[in-house]
């Protein structure tokens, strides 16, 4: 009786100790302030929807208008994880180029840059798969919904979270704006800061996901508006592009599926379907779902979708005209995307420096080249 008593008080110091030594860490951890730097990024696979306008890009907009210095990565090693085209590839890297600046971003205030010209992206996702594990990867939702059609899973597949959280990683990231989709992938970035952090030192700060409030967050696919808006979707017609011309904008919002009820109702739960459109329609007028609403009252749903479509249309139109301005001048485009590259190569290579030598124990002052970051940005 007494030996098991000994056991118990023993176990339970051992583990105040151990909840003591967590809460010193924690403490630590608190205490050290990193500066505010903001990291996303986009694939380029094909035109972007209004999902990806208003879930990322006009976010990484306002973020660079009201003075936040922006890192907006093309996510290209992420698209090779599909098989593709490499011409098509290329083509699609200046398209989102294009897109990108004609949405807004200013090549001067952030960093617009390729992933895969920035070699320390894949080098820091080798060192964080090392400490991840399989079964970690296996539950989160997009590897499922991806792998769930293809018979022989490409391994880059499985482990393309673990290249997100690098990517995030390697600028010291401390905010990322996404849609609700990547949420868990996010929290995958957090895990793996906190496991590096814990296993060599304290390096990474904790990246938090900026997610928009519930309108912009998850724009549905106007034919299953239960589901995310997406590029991957079989059917064209569940997305609107913003290189759609108008006629196909047009016809897609005709044809996107509502309900039985004629009448304009904001009532997500119960209708997706024309609840998606009022949202659409509030976040390219600013106008709330009631207004808009009491605006629509003696419209019936066919009448509605002509007069968002005028709407849709009429703010596409000169993101458009630009988009094909701009892809008419790859060499400008090639370089505004080679003196993104170099800024942010520079930013990576001081942490990848502290890394290595947190990993594989080199002397950080026999590494050469730690510059100041602070003139990057
Ligand atoms: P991607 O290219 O699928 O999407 C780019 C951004 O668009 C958002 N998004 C949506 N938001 C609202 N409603 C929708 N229907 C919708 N569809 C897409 C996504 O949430 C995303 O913010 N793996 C990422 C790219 C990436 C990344 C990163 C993002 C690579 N490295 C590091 C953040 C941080 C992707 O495939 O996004």
């Amino acid at each position: 009786m007494l030996k098991i008593l000994r056991v118990a008080v023993c176990s339970e110091r051992t583990r105040m100790a151990r909840s003591e030594r967590f809460r010193k860490y924690c403490n630590q951890v608190a205490d050290i302030e990193y500066p505010k730097r903001i990291f996303s990024g986009i694939q380029p696979t094909g035109s972007v929807h209004l999902g990806n306008y208003f879930g990322a890009i006009q976010r990484w907009v306002e973020l660079q208008n009201s003075g936040e210095a922006v890192l907006c990565s093309i996510a290209d090693l992420h698209s090779i994880t599909l098989p593709q085209d490499p011409q098509k590839l290329r083509e699609n890297v200046m398209l989102i180029t294009a897109t990108l600046l004609a949405c807004g971003i200013d090549f001067k205030k952030s960093i617009l840059f390729e992933q895969s010209k920035v070699s320390m992206h894949t080098e820091l996702c080798w060192v964080l798969c090392t400490i991840t594990t399989m079964a970690r990867l296996a539950h989160l939702p997009q590897f499922k919904e991806k792998s769930e059609s293809l018979k022989n899973v490409p391994l880059g597949l499985f482990i393309y979270p673990v290249l997100q959280a690098a990517d995030i990683l390697l600028y010291k990231a401390t905010h990322v704006p996404v849609g609700q989709d990547q949420a868990q992938h996010i929290q995958l970035a957090q895990d793996l800061a906190q496991i590096f952090n814990r296993k060599f030192g304290q390096t990474f700060p904790i990246p938090h996901a900026l997610i928009s409030d519930n309108r912009s967050q998850k724009i549905k696919s106007l034919r299953e508006p239960t589901k995310k808006m997406s590029k991957s979707h079989t059917d064209s017609k569940s997305r609107l592009n913003i290189l759609d011309e108008p006629d196909v904008l047009l016809e897609k919002i005709k044809k996107s599926v509502t309900d039985f009820t004629s009448e304009i109702t904001y009532e997500p739960d119960k209708r997706q379907g024309v609840s998606n459109l009022i949202n659409i329609h509030s976040l390219f007028t600013g106008k709330t779902p009631e207004e808009i609403c009491k605006e629509a009252a003696s419209l019936n749903t066919g009448q509605y979708k002509l007069l968002l479509a005028d709407i849709v249309i009429e703010k596409l139109s000169p993101i458009r005209n630009n988009i094909l301005r701009l892809t008419k001048e790859p060499a400008y485009l090639n370089e505004i995307l080679k003196e993104g590259a170099d800024r942010a190569t520079e930013l990576a290579t001081n942490c990848w420096t502290e890394v290595i030598g947190k990993v594989f124990g080199n002397d950080l002052r026999d590494v050469k080249n730690v510059k100041n970051t602070a003139k990057v940005m």
